[in-house]
């Protein structure tokens, strides 16, 4: 069997480990191209990446003053300021923390009264921005990325999704844990929004992504699992820890350092 050499796989002792080495790689980033295009992620797996980032910062050891950011999906129908906002929760975890410039911050607006509109703006500050050169993503336990649900068909582009009752249940911490209260809709970025991106970083921690991890792996390409499309990438990075690297036998692993 020919060995691919993206997506790349390596497997981190714990959570921590996993962040620490992220961070680094992101103030290394940072530091070699100050004026860097980041694609990030919300949910409850960046949060220890960007503690570590915040950290780093904190050090004088990443500078973000030239770096712009695209963030890669909003609910809709929810203002900003709303506190279950993805936007709240950069504010929290990242950008009321870090020295970005808030003109180079980009986030969909869930509460855009033309929502079509809205996702071509955001194409269009894309493009503008010279493309995406780092996108870090989560993987959802239905093997989402953003908020490119399991489907027939998956969009190209940003756009409108209605969001599975399991995303719904998942993102419920942030509407007081109910998630009839979570926005049955979002704005997200599309696959080949993603795709387009220059290097991938896919981060995973929890047996909870064990199973959706061993099928992104496994060679096949389905709209049924979003996140297998990254093995049409050529330069993909799939960081875990142990437990959600527990079900992988397909391919080769690489151990941390
Ligand atoms: P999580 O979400 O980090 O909260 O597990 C990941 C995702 O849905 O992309």
């Amino acid at each position: 069997m020919i060995r691919p050499t993206s997506p790349r796989v390596t497997v981190f002792h714990n959570e921590r480990a996993l962040a620490h080495a992220t961070a680094q790689r992101v103030a290394d980033l940072l530091a070699r191209n100050p004026r860097v295009v980041l694609g990030l992620p919300t949910g409850r797996t960046p949060v220890r990446l960007y503690r570590e980032l915040v950290a780093l910062y904190a050090r004088g050891r990443a500078d973000f003053s030239q770096a712009t950011t695209f963030n890669l999906d909003e609910f809709f129908g929810i203002d900003a300021s709303h506190p279950g906002s993805y936007r709240t929760f950069m504010v929290e975890h990242l950008f009321g923390r870090v020295n970005l410039s808030p003109e180079r911050i980009h986030f969909l607006n869930g509460a855009a009264p033309d929502p079509q509109a809205e996702c071509q703006r955001y194409e269009d500050e894309i493009s503008a921005a010279g493309g995406i050169d780092l996108q870090i993503l989560g993987i959802g336990t239905n093997g989402h990325i953003g908020f490119n649900e399991p489907a027939r068909e998956l969009a190209a582009r940003t756009h409108r999704v209605r969001l599975k009752t399991e995303t719904r249940r998942a993102n419920a911490a942030l509407f007081g844990g109910d998630p009839g209260r979570v926005p049955p809709e979002a704005l997200s970025m599309g696959m080949g929004t993603i795709m387009q991106a220059r290097t991938i970083l896919l981060l995973a921690t929890g047996k909870s992504k064990a199973r959706c991890i061993a099928r992104l792996l496994d060679g096949t390409v389905t709209t049924r699992l979003p996140a297998s499309f990254l093995q049409l990438h050529a330069d993909v990075d799939v960081l875990m820890d142990e437990a959600a690297a527990s079900e992988v036998t397909s391919a080769p692993r690489r151990a941390a350092p």
